[in-house]
């Protein structure tokens, strides 16, 4: 076992040889959006995205599903299924199998396998003082996901969301490699701050970001603004709260944003500093046209995060 639930990251690490190991992950959710066609895209862009995180290859994956047959429609999970199929598809990657459950709540997701070469695992945790970080996705899909249950949320908001949360993080990936980045982790239900102390968990490092360089929806200032919060970004705040200091003159929404738990988010990435440049440069012009160098890592104090 090379990663494992000792140091809990993206997805566990198993080496089946000395130049070949095993990635395993496993993600399933309740619907974010009301489509089944696009909730099966999205949860399985969300899926692979913990591969991707590891700097690994999927190679294959499992549907895994919970289904009410009582009150649903079974051309429900059909089309569920299918959405799944055809992201794994743009993926390269095939569904080999699966299993549904009756269930109260519906819900959908993937079991993904990938292959990596084991001196080429990318953990959350190798980041060194002076390393910049590059975040590929803009914040807000939790905060739009709510205004849309609201029946609040501009179109042009849900557009970009849903747009965003079907991206793979596949050319992201495919690019950070090409420069030899030291950590890397995806941004999901913990926030971007939640996922950035795992970042510095167990080592000396804090980290610096730069509020105004943090890519956003478009309309999640304003529909903070209008207190339209999930529930999971006031837990995500409790629990990481003491880690985070703003310095003042940081507006609100961007205090709420960064605990604000995104579905099928983007890298975030630690990069040496004289790589960094070239890195966004290359990530913006594969398409990833919101990717941004939010900050760097520290060199203390340890395990916080200032925010100016
Ligand atoms: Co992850
Ligand atoms: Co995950
Ligand atoms: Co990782």
């Amino acid at each position: 076992m090379l990663v494992g639930l000792e140091r809990p990251d993206d997805a566990g690490v198993y080496r089946l040889t000395d130049e070949l190991a095993l990635v395993q992950t496993v993600d399933f959710f309740t619907p974010v959006v009301d489509d089944p066609l696009t909730f099966g895209r999205i949860a399985a862009a969300n899926a692979l995205s913990d591969v991707y995180a590891m700097g690994a290859e999927p190679s294959c994956a499992l549907n895994i599903a919970c289904f009410p047959a009582k009150t649903t429609e079974i051309e429900v999970l059909r089309e569920i299924l299918r959405g799944g199929m055809e992201k794994a598809a743009e993926a390269g990657v095939p569904v080999i199998g699966g299993h549904t459950i009756e269930a109260p709540e519906l819900a959908y997701g993937m079991s993904v396998t990938g292959l990596v070469h084991p001196a080429r695992i990318l953990t959350k945790r190798g980041g060194r003082p002076g390393d910049k970080l590059i975040l590929t996705k803009p914040l807000g899909t939790g905060v739009i996901n709510t205004a849309v249950k609201a029946g609040c949320a501009p179109e042009e908001s849900v557009r970009a969301c849903v747009a965003s949360m079907l991206e793979l993080n596949r050319a992201a990936c495919e690019v950070m490699l090409r420069y030899s980045p030291s950590a890397c982790t995806d941004v999901t239900g913990f926030g971007l701050a939640g996922h950035a102390c795992e970042m510095l968990e167990g080592s000396a490092l804090g980290m610096r970001l730069k509020w105004a360089s943090i890519p956003l929806l478009a309309g999640a200032e304003e529909l903070c603004a209008r207190g339209l919060l999930p529930g999971g970004l006031h837990r995500n705040r409790e629990f990481r709260a003491g880690a985070v200091e703003f310095a003042p003159g940081v507006p609100g929404h961007v205090r709420d944003l960064l605990f604000d738990p995104q579905t099928s988010g983007g890298l975030l990435i630690a990069v040496a500093a004289a790589r960094a440049g070239k890195l966004l440069e290359e990530l913006r012009s594969s398409g990833i046209a919101r990717a941004s160098i939010i900050g760097e890592m520290t060199a203390g104090p340890a395990g916080r995060i200032v925010v100016c």
